[in-house]
């Protein structure tokens, strides 16, 4: 009865398969993973549950996901040189949730990050953390909007004792200073939370900063930004046993009960390919954001933190409020195949986010795909173009991004002993 709505889905798949292949792809915290993950989507585990723990499921026939759940906790551990790795969660918000369930009580105050200063929805009284305490509070930032004020920070820890402080945001072009205020949370006994959904991978690939080792209590992240995949989220900490047996808890039974083995199996895949290839591509990434920055900057437009040398991530912000700002802008930019999201600044006031005067830009995708730093200029010109001199830059968008269709860092192509590739199909059976 409903197979023509089936096969019209089915076309609705393919043609979003299409579009996207042939658009520059700018949302910061989107990614694609490797022809050879990919192909695993839809094996026999997108069927199962596995509840619980490796070797203590409440289900049978689970001996195979065991294995590979086991080998990406030991990785991700390795990556992040870390005691605890947590992969149930099947998104970041999802991390979020598992630990602020089991954390915050209350009445406790935390510390985020506004919304406008880059703070995740999950952050805020609107969100995850809502749902457990209203007494959350901003962390002040220093004038240029981009960086906590230590100096008044370490004063609002001092004076509102907080249990906890969230740092790490969605508009993230700089460290946080978690050293800076490790001692003073030491002493009021307010543990750091830092969620990396944005730079897990820069951090994986050793080219940002290091929160576990300067003092952060633990780290939540979502896997599918600046890190190989699939989306997922995980939890990473070095906090006692008796401690992280109670977050862990949060995982399962507390925000989830199976934890979508398909996608954990995918991300397993993922792991190695970082291990191997990340340290490469994230300092690939970080100098095409930089580049990509420059050259904006270059052609006119307000590039945010110019004076910091533009980001220290995959991100680049641009103030386009002179060009009817960021809705009308990444409008026009999608009509061109540029697809990038629009996004609130530090200095506007909330009322603003639905029509804020930023764009954020990500440049993790097309690294993948293998673009560079010219590539990069290339993209700045085709913006311009097209936001500047008002022309149709499509055509040329989709001849340009035609010639990047291969993902890599990654064993999409493996070279045996003889030098003969393997095809991807010959993995299938
Ligand atoms: C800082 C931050 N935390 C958490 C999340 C949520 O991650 P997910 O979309 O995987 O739930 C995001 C998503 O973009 C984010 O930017």
């Amino acid at each position: 009865m409903y197979e023509k709505e089936v096969i019209e889905i089915e076309h609705l798949i393919k043609k979003q398969n299409r579009w996207r292949n042939k658009c520059i792809n700018l949302i910061a915290s989107e990614n694609v993973v490797s022809r050879r993950v990919r192909f695993m989507a839809g094996s026999d585990f997108a069927h199962r549950y596995a509840e619980g723990h490796p070797g203590e499921r409440y289900y049978r026939g689970t001996s195979y996901i065991d294995d590979i759940e086991n080998q990406l906790k030991t990785n991700l551990k390795i990556l992040f040189e870390c005691d605890h790795s947590e992969v149930r969660p099947i998104s970041g918000t999802n991390a979020n949730e598992a630990f602020f369930s089991r954390f915050v009580k209350p009445g406790d105050v935390v510390m985020v990050n506004s919304t406008p200063a880059g703070g995740h929805i999950s952050h805020h009284r609107e969100g995850s953390l809502g749902k457990f305490t209203r007494n959350i509070i901003d962390i002040p930032l220093s004038e240029d909007g981009y960086h906590m004020d230590v100096d008044k920070t370490t004063y609002l820890i001092e004076k509102a004792r907080p249990k906890l402080i969230v740092l790490g945001k969605s508009l993230f072009l700089f460290p946080e200073p978690v050293t800076e205020i490790a001692d003073v949370c030491q002493k009021y006994n307010t543990k750091i939370m830092f969620d990396a959904a944005h730079v897990l991978g820069l951090i994986a690939g050793k080219q940002f900063q290091r929160p576990l080792l300067e003092g952060a209590y633990l780290m939540t992240a979502s896997t599918h930004k600046t890190f190989f995949g699939s989306q997922r989220g995980i939890i990473l900490s070095n906090m006692e046993e008796d401690q992280w047996r109670k977050i862990d808890r949060g995982a399962f039974p507390g925000s989830s009960s199976n934890h979508h083995l398909d996608t954990l199996a995918q991300m397993a895949i993922c792991a190695y390919e970082f291990m191997e290839f990340g340290e490469q591509y994230a300092e690939d990434t970080i100098n095409n954001a930089k580049a990509l920055a420059a050259e904006l900057d270059r052609h006119g437009f307000d590039v945010q933190g110019k004076a910091f040398g533009y980001t220290e991530t995959h991100q680049v912000a641009v103030n386009v409020r002179e060009f009817r700002g960021g809705e009308k802008v990444s409008k026009t930019l999608e009509i061109n195949d540029i697809i990038l999201n629009m996004n609130m600044l530090p200095h506007e006031p909330l009322k603003n986010h639905d029509r804020p005067d930023g764009i954020r830009i990500g440049v993790q995708e097309m690294t993948r795909v293998g673009m560079g730093e010219e590539e990069m200029g290339r993209i700045a010109e085709l913006i311009k173009e097209c936001i500047k001199d008002k022309k149709t830059v499509k055509e040329e968008v989709n001849r340009f991004r035609s010639e990047y269709q291969d993902v890599h860092y990654s064993y999409d192509v493996i070279k045996q002993d003889d030098q003969q590739p393997i095809i991807l199909a010959e993995l299938k059976n």
